[in-house]
């Protein structure tokens, strides 16, 4: 199974498993499908498969010609789709005809290189003929353009047209143009390229917003590690191709307990992501024996959901009772002893396994880091 296999199925299961009763009928606002994408003789995309959910920000990655902004502007309906599918909030974009494109791409948000702003009209007027494609509440649209107008920080320069701006307060005036009709998708190429820090956090912060509150999907394509820290899944483009899909907050949090670890104390955040994606949940039952006293071992299990009581069969006692972050079973793996216990789910629960063969080589992937680095530090001297 590839990697990018083994991370969908992991971040699909993981859905699943945490049994979040809305997250099973979920329709995505975006389904690729099987797209593939042609310049001429040259196939530029080749067989992406990508949903994207409410609420997500996803961060989009990749050398530079591996297919960003095509697939973004394929997902916009910006340029007709060749082969495979993609549905945008329930709309086939397939065989969709240049009128019926405009239609859908005015529901959309997007912040594109090149803003197209309107030079005759100031930076308000601008946001507010993109509110009155939707509404003509004119009192309402004047408040909502000024209110994203200063969320960008451009109180100041409301009534400037964008000759009188600075390129990344024209960016900005774009950004708010585009996020100020609360759009359920918004789709942003390097919408923070042209900012510093403070209004480059300012936007990403409105995103996240619009995300928690309006249920707002967003694809960001950046190189701004900056913007890492909002996005919910990282995909990675390499030549046309997604070539890893990882869902950011729960890699952080299984990061998080492995650190805990002690056989993985001190091992840097890319070999614990590591170990992490080899992680596979479980879904038990309550009652379900995890493992026996005397079994061999297999397995090392952090607890994800529910919880697990370890046992002394010899004398019943109760040795203890495992929530949510707690790990067991790396004391057998690691002393290479049958199991000096038994464990018991007392409630259902969702357990992240992690196989010998994984736990083993997680061990000795850091053991050979850590061989590298001194051959670092010796060819120094
Ligand atoms: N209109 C076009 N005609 C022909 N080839 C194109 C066209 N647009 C893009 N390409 C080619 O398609 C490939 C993907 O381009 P794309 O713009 O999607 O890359 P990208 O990942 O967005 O790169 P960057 O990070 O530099 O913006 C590149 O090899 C590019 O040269
Ligand atoms: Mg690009």
């Amino acid at each position: 199974m590839s990697r990018t296999e083994t991370n969908r199925l992991g971040t699909l299961t993981l859905r699943v498993g945490l049994k979040l009763p809305t997250e099973a009928f979920l329709v995505p606002v975006v389904k690729v499908q099987g797209v593939c994408h042609d310049f001429g003789a040259t196939r530029v995309l080749h067989d992406v498969d990508l949903d994207l959910f409410a609420g997500d920000i996803v961060l989009m990655t990749g050398p530079s010609g591996s297919g960003k902004t095509t697939l973004l502007t394929l997902i916009g309906a910006l340029r007709s789709l060749q082969t495979g599918s993609i549905v945008v909030r329930n709309r086939e974009l397939r065989g969709l005809d240049e009128a019926e494109r405009v239609e859908l791409r005015r529901g959309l948000g997007f912040i594109f290189q090149g803003h197209n702003l309107f030079e005759s009209l100031t930076a308000l007027q601008n946001v507010r003929l993109a509110l009155e494609l939707h509404s003509n509440n004119r009192q309402a649209n004047e408040q909502r353009a000024r209110e994203i107008l200063e969320a960008v920080g451009l109180r100041e320069h409301l009534d400037k047209k964008p000759e009188a701006l600075s390129g990344g307060q024209r960016q900005r005036v774009a950004v708010a143009r585009a996020l100020a009709p609360r759009p359920p998708l918004v789709l942003a190429d390097e919408p923070t390229a042209a900012l510093d820090a403070k209004t480059g956090s300012q936007v990403i912060n409105l995103l996240k917003q619009l995300g928690k509150e309006q249920g707002t999907a967003t694809v960001l394509v950046t190189h701004d590690n900056r913007v890492l820290q909002a996005a919910d899944r990282i995909i990675n483009m390499v030549d046309g191709r997604l070539v890893s899909d990882v869902a950011v907050g729960e890699s952080l949090e299984i990061c998080e307990f492995l650190s805990k670890v002690p056989a993985f104390v001190g091992y840097t955040p890319g070999a614990l992501a590591e170990i992490a994606e080899h992680m596979q949940p479980r879904n038990l039952p309550s009652g379900t024996t995890v493992f026996h006293q005397g079994d061999v071992a297999q397995d090392f299990f952090i607890v994800w959901q529910g919880s697990v009581l370890i046992r002394n069969d010899d004398t019943g006692e109760e040795l203890a009772r495992l929530e949510p972050g707690a790990f067991f079973g790396e004391v057998a793996l690691l002393s290479g002893q049958p199991r000096n216990a038994t464990a018991v789910v007392v409630d259902d629960a969702v357990l992240l396994t992690l196989g010998k063969e994984d736990f083993e080589a997680g061990l000795q992937r850091e053991k050979n880091f850590r061989d590298q680095l001194r051959e670092v530090f010796y060819n120094r001297q």
